[in-house]
Order: structure tokens, then C-alpha cells, then sequence
């Protein structure tokens, strides 16, 4: 994960570059570093938590060129020690990383034999002191960290800062991009668009193994294999600033799961033509689906969608587990990647796999310029606006709603699909209006002092369950165990006594006696019953009424849960939009 961000300009670049990691932050949050140049000499600030130069009594003299860093740590504990960028030892340059140096405990071995002195735990120092010693034979930085990039395995994307000012940054893996203001004369470089809208006006998104080099306001693409110079082609951004604030609302995720009518009505207006992509999946053999986390969820859904409605064989993989699946991989299959970033590591591997395998590669992400995109035959945006709290809701909502809009175009069935998301998006405001709230909110108290709660559910909502799931676990630090109804019986009922609290995901076909059978089940041995339910029953010892919305009942279940786990985040007084541990965008294995 973390994010990276470099600045050159004629604005007061410590402030920018703080500002840039700022928006960056939901990479990673844990500890931060700012490194600024003046002229001839580099000078660092870090500090461990919320990026804030302010509080943090870190003072940054004015500069014109600088770079920073966010962090989520994955080698070395969340010290300021261990915080990026590094000095090298003669402090002539500094070193970011964004991702994982696999090799790092072979080259430091090497490289401590060397007498080279280490004195962070982190695996970026490694490729500090590699740069130093690649220096010792070719005294030209750009070419010393082209060499040294070369040595690295795994996913890892770097910037350089150099006291005469240079930077240099490298792709492989991680995402990289530049925002140029040809107006302003200012060049930004950044870990994703989104915080470098409303200042660039052109971006160049690097491809891996390619590596930029700015020098005196001039900036060279190449090619990190050869040093070859590569033609730059920015493609123009729209220099609109996009808004990024919480409004009226407390949390970015009440904000945010507000939106999600609005995030729906888009999927239904789209003006992206599904055919040709519908006709593919036709042709397909196997149609795989493949996501992490909740747009791991979001992916089985979508391929739950295709075989329940398209009655296409569909299989969806998580990214983080899927190796298994490469040798069955054909060139006359198709995989499907819903993610919000379009980055995300574990599920780039599988699509880089796929790729190879001569497969047709489709993704729906919500940020422009995302590697997943540019990989894929057919890359649909999700058009939803920035989704900040790293809890996905909105997203998720709308992934699985693509989903089904998506089946639904396979299965010649459009009209049905306009007039049924219409539906659920008119149904979720209501879910908005103070009683309902209320309502939820006495829930999330319950919940909230449980210390595991089992989640049931069957057909569309199984996936529903494991996503509330998933909600409850990040927002509340509660242990949740999501599974499909009927199995409970078969192990889980040993955990069932007298006040464990199990909720249910109910909706009015052919999977609801089966649900309500569970519930009888787990109400014998004394549960505690909140059913999420069409109609009301004397086995539900809390009610949570929803509207019966035939095939599309689950798109709207999932905004319960949501608005649940927001109550119980808030009232456990936790994190709300920033979890502990975890990150938005994971750009690491
Ligand atoms: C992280 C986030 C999840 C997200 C997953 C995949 O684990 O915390 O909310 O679903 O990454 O991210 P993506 O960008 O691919 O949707």
C-alpha cells in the first residue's frame, strides 16, 4: 500500500506535497514523511499518525520541489525511525517506496557484508544503500537507481529525491503517475488521479517497468529494462477539481452510502454500450469473477447474477487465492474484475495470468487511470464519485447492481433491470428517513455490546450476509462469522446458547423457509434473533423490515448492514473512515 507524492513548481512545494498526502492517506495511515529540497540540501519531516505538519511541530523551510510519502507498514513496526523517505548516509538523496522489496533479507545480507549499515527495519533502506553502492561504479543517480530498481523483486514503485533537486521515480507494480500544468509550469507525481485533480490539466500514467526522471523542470520518460527514452503522450484530465468533503454529514461513509440512489441511477443511465461485452460473455466458456476483500464479495455476487439470470457459468475467485485456478484458465474464457481502485495487487496478478492466457479481461473501477483499466478488452467506470472512508459502501452497492444490470443485458432482459434498480434506488432513500434510522440505530446499540454475532443468509443474500459480514468486522472490531443458513447446522450450532446473537437475511423466494428453518433452529437453543425480513415473525426477536424487491431484494439488504455498522462504529467510538489496520487501496501481496 501507502502513496506516494513528488512536486515540482513554483508554489510553496512542503505544503503541496503535505496537501497531496493528505488525499493520499486512505493508502495507508499509520506514519508519514515529507522530504523538501533546498537547492543544496534535503531536509525530512516525519512523524507517526494523521498527516499534519501543523500538530505535528515539524517545521518545512520553503521549497520548490518535494516529495512525500503515506505509509501502512509491512516491513518494520509504525515508528518515525521506520517512516519514509530515507537519507542516504551522506544525505545527498532520499528514497519512498510503495510496495514490498521480496528480496530485501537476501540483499541485505549481501549488502551488510558489504559493511553497508542499516538503520531502519524497513525493506526500503535496501534499496537506499543499493542505489549508494550502484553509485560507487556509475556516478550518475538516474542510472544508479535504474540499476538498483532492476535488482528488486515484487511489486514496488519508488521515488527518488535528490539534493540538486532531481527525482526520480520507478514502476513496477504499484501505481505511478505524473500531473503536468503546462499553464502553471507545475508537475506532479502521484499514486493516483485523484489527488492531483483540479491541479494538473495532462496525465501520464507509467506502465510498469518504466521510470521518469525530472531534472530542471524537464521530464524524461524510459524504459527501466534498457535506460532507452521513451516518447511522452499525456492524455488530458479534466482540471475540474473534484469536491472532497464530508458536507453536511459527520463521516465520510454516512456521506457516502447516502450517495448510493444517485451511484445507482448512474449504472441505469449509463451511456456505455453492454452488447458487444454481453455478446463476449456469451461466447465465453468460463466466466471468472475476481476481486479482494468487498470487491471480493462484490465479484461472487456479480457471478452469482450471471448464472442466476444470464445462466451463464460463471466462478468467481478471491485475488489473494486463486493460483490454483491458472492452469484451467483458456483463451475462450473471460474474467470480470470489479474494483474501486483498479489496483489492487492481489487481483492484478490474476489478471496479468489471464492476460498471458490470451483471456478476455473486463474490469468496472472507480478511479481513471487505473492499471485494471488498462489492461482490460472492456473497462467500465463505475462513475460514482470518490469513495473516501476506506469501509467500501457505496461502491460495493454499485458493483453488485452492475452486476445484476449486467446479467440482466446477457439475459435480454433490460427493461426488466431499468424498472428494477428504479425501484431499489427509490426504496433505499426511505431507508434514509429518521424512524427507519432510529431504528437501526437501537439495533447497532444491541450489537454493539455482543462480542460475536453469527450472520445468516441463502441465494442472494448469502453474499449479503458476508458482506455485512465484513462491514461489522471493520467498523466495530466485533467478531462477526457469516454462512449460508442451512449450513449452520452442521458445525457452527455448537457456538449457539442462550443470548448469541444471530441475524438473518430473509427475502420472499425460494430461499426463505430454508432461512426461517435456520432461525427455528438457533432460537431452540436460545439465540437472539435480528431478522432482515420482508414480514415480521415471532421468531425474530428484533425486526429489521425491508421491502420485498423480488431479484433485486439483495442490492438493498446490503444498505442496512451498512448503516448498522456506521451506528455501531460511532457509538463503539471508533475510527469510522479510517479503520485500524487496514487501507483503501492495497497495492501489495
Ligand atoms: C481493501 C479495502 C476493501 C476493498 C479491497 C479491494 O482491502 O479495505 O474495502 O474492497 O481492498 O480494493 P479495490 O480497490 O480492488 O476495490
Amino acid at each position: 500500500m501507502c502513496g506516494i507524492f513528488g512536486y515540482v513548481g513554483k508554489k510553496d512545494a512542503g505544503r503541496i506535497v503535505v496537501e497531496g498526502l493528505k488525499r493520499l492517506d486512505y493508502r495507508g495511515y499509520d506514519s508519514w514523511g515529507v522530504a523538501v529540497n533546498t537547492q543544496t540540501k534535503i531536509s525530512v519531516a516525519k512523524d507517526i499518525g494523521k498527516v499534519d505538519v501543523g500538530t505535528s511541530n515539524l517545521v518545512l523551510p520553503d521549497a520548490r520541489i518535494a516529495i512525500g510519502h503515506t505509509r501502512w507498514a509491512t516491513h518494520g513496526s509504525v515508528t518515525q525511525n521506520n517512516a519514509h523517505p530515507h537519507f542516504s548516509t551522506d544525505k545527498s538523496f532520499v528514497v519512498a517506496q510503495n510496495g514490498i522489496v521480496e528480496n530485501f533479507e537476501e540483499l541485505k545480507e549481501q549488502l551488510t557484508k558489504e559493511r553497508y549499515v542499516f538503520k531502519t527495519q524497513t525493506d526500503t533502506e535496501v534499496i537506499v544503500r543499493l542505489i549508494e553502492k550502484k553509485l560507487k561504479k556509475i556516478p550518475d543517480l538516474a542510472e544508479a537507481v535504474r540499476l538498483a530498481f532492476l535488482d528488486l523483486t515484487g511489486r514496488n514503485t519508488i521515488i527518488v529525491l535528490h539534493k540538486n533537486g532531481d527525482i526520480i521515480a520507478a514502476r513496477n507494480g504499484s501505481p505511478l503517475l505524473v500531473g503536468l500544468n503546462k499553464k502553471t509550469q507545475e508537475i506532479f507525481i502521484s499514486s493516483d488521479s485523484l489527488s492531483i485533480s483540479g491541479h494538473a490539466s495532462e496525465m501520464l500514467v507509467l506502465d510498469n517497468h518504466q521510470m521518469i526522471v525530472c531534472h530542471d523542470q524537464n521530464l524524461s520518460l524510459h524504459d527501466t529494462a534498457t535506460g532507452k527514452k521513451l516518447p511522452l503522450n499525456p492524455e488530458k484530465m479534466d482540471i475540474k477539481k473534484q469536491v472532497i468533503d464530508k458536507g453536511e454529514y459527520e463521516h465520510f461513509m454516512l456521506k457516502e452510502i447516502h450517495e448510493t440512489p444517485q451511484v445507482l441511477d448512474a449504472i441505469i443511465n449509463s451511456p456505455d454500450d453492454f452488447q458487444k461485452f454481453a455478446q463476449a460473455i456469451k461466447r465465453a466458456r468460463t466466466v471468472y469473477t475476481v476481486g479482494s476483500g468487498t470487491a471480493g464479495g462484490a465479484a461472487a455476487q456479480i457471478a452469482y447474477y450471471l448464472r442466476e439470470i444470464a445462466k451463464v457459468n460463471a466462478i468467481s475467485l478471491v485475488g489473494a487465492d486463486a493460483s490454483d485456478y491458472y492452469q484451467l484458465f483458456s483463451k475462450d474464457d473471460l474474467i470480470i474484475a470489479p474494483s474501486q481502485s483498479g489496483e489492487t495487487a492481489d487481483v492484478l496478478e490474476v489478471l496479468e495470468v489471464a492476460q498471458k492466457k490470451g483471456m478476455k479481461i473486463a474490469s468496472y473501477v472507480n478511479m481513471p487511470g487505473s492499471m485494471m483499466s488498462r489492461i482490460s478488452n472492456f473497462a467500465f467506470m463505475s462513475h460514482a464519485g470518490p469513495e473516501i472512508c476506506v469501509m467500501s459502501t457505496k461502491i460495493y452497492t454499485s458493483q453488485i447492481a452492475w452486476g445484476y444490470f449486467v446479467a440482466s443485458i446477457v439475459a435480454n432482459k433490460k427493461a426488466v433491470a431499468v424498472k428494477n434498480l428504479k425501484k431499489v434506488s427509490i426504496e433505499i432513500k426511505k431507508l434514509f428517513e429518521p424512524s427507519s434510522i432510529k431504528h437501526l440505530q437501537k439495533v447497532a446499540k444491541y450489537l454493539s455490546k455482543q462480542k460475536h454475532i453469527f450472520i445468516l443468509g441463502k441465494g442472494q443474500n448469502f453474499l449479503i450476509a458476508k458482506e455485512g459480514m465484513i462491514k461489522m468486522i471493520e467498523g466495530s472490531y466485533i467478531h462477526a462469522h457469516a454462512m449460508p443458513a442451512g449450513d449452520l447446522k452442521h458445525y457452527a450450532i455448537t457456538l449457539i446458547e442462550k443470548g448469541t446473537p444471530v441475524m438473518a437475511v430473509l427475502s420472499r423466494d425460494n430461499s426463505y423457509n430454508d432461512v426461517l428453518n435456520a432461525i427455528h433452529e438457533v432460537r431452540a437453543r436460545g439465540a437472539y434473533v435480528v431478522a432482515l425480513s420482508p414480514e415480521e415473525n415471532i421468531s425474530f426477536d428484533l425486526h429489521i423490515p425491508v421491502p420485498d424487491l423480488g431479484e433485486v431484494s439483495a442490492i438493498y439488504n446490503v444498505v442496512p448492514f451498512q448503516l448498522i455498522t456506521y451506528y455501531m462504529s460511532v457509538m463503539l467510538g471508533n475510527n469510522v473512515d479510517k479503520p485500524r489496520n487496514i487501507a483503501k487501496s492495497v497495492t501489495v501481496k
